[in-house]
């Protein structure tokens, strides 16, 4: 059933088809991947030109539920994995808030002497080593992110051990070495990938990415991580919560 569209309404017609079709991406009716009816099937099915169809799937595709493939259609987008940004969260648990499994793949592993920027954010001179993790972190087997973490605490060489395939640094951290992430300082910035990030993302070359940074406190309010991330745009975003002073 196609639900007609009210011609007599003060609202522009392109943006009664624009909020119809969001309610069906929303409700699910359309599922992610799928193609939806082409600019002319809808301005047949719903009696309307094909410019209003246009600037309906236009609209869409700026916000990001709908992508255009060349030649072959509309699709509906996967939807965006959100993180909070008034809470500190681990990758773990944005993925298991959005119903994905999480995943990892370890790329590096090993005990390092820490950058200048390592140094700055742990508080620690060169002569003190940290351990580096670096994972492509996956959702549902699909890469969403690149993570390098410098990690530095009294007995931080056990991580070297540690299986991160398959869990959660965060849980490690509380369960086995009794550091509790408390807090975070986080900056997030717009870039392009790197030619590196588009071949492990498997993404078009010059994709957009968010950079993110992060010191993150323990309950003693001791720094024991430093991580840069990319994280693809188009499977990403963050949410900010904003309160009256
Ligand atoms: C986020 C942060 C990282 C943090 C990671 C922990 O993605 N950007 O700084 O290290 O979460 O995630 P997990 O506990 O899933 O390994």
């Amino acid at each position: 059933m196609t639900r007609p569209l009210d011609k007599s309404h003060p609202l522009p017609i392109y943006y009664q088809l624009k909020e119809l079709l969001r309610e069906k991406i929303v409700a699910g009716e359309w599922q992610p991947g799928e193609m939806i009816p082409s600019e002319r099937e809808l301005s047949e099915r719903y009696g309307i030109s094909r410019m209003t169809a246009r600037q309906a799937l236009k609209e869409l595709t700026t916000e990001g539920l709908l992508y255009r493939e060349q030649g072959r259609g509309t699709f509906v987008a996967e939807p965006k994995i959100e993180q909070r940004l008034a809470k500190l969260t681990s990758f773990s648990e944005d993925m298991l808030s959005r119903g994905f499994q999480p995943g990892g793949r370890v790329l590096r592993q090993e005990m390092v002497s820490p950058s200048t920027l390592a140094c700055r954010a742990l508080g620690i001179t060169p002569e003190q080593p940290v351990v580096l993790l670096e994972r492509l972190r996956l959702a549902e087997g699909e890469p969403i992110a690149l993570e390098t973490s410098h990690l530095y605490f009294e007995g931080v060489e056990g991580l070297l051990d540690e299986d991160f395939e398959n869990s959660s640094l965060y849980n490690i951290l509380r369960e086995k070495y009794g550091v509790i992430p408390t807090r975070a300082e986080q900056q997030v910035g717009a870039d392009l990938c790197s030619h590196r990030e588009q071949e492990l993302f498997g993404i078009p070359e010059g994709s957009p990415v968010l950079r993110n940074k992060r010191i993150a406190f323990d309950q003693h309010d001791r720094p024991f991580e430093y991580t840069e991330s990319a994280y693809r745009a188009d499977r990403y975003v963050f949410q900010i919560e904003l309160g009256t002073l």
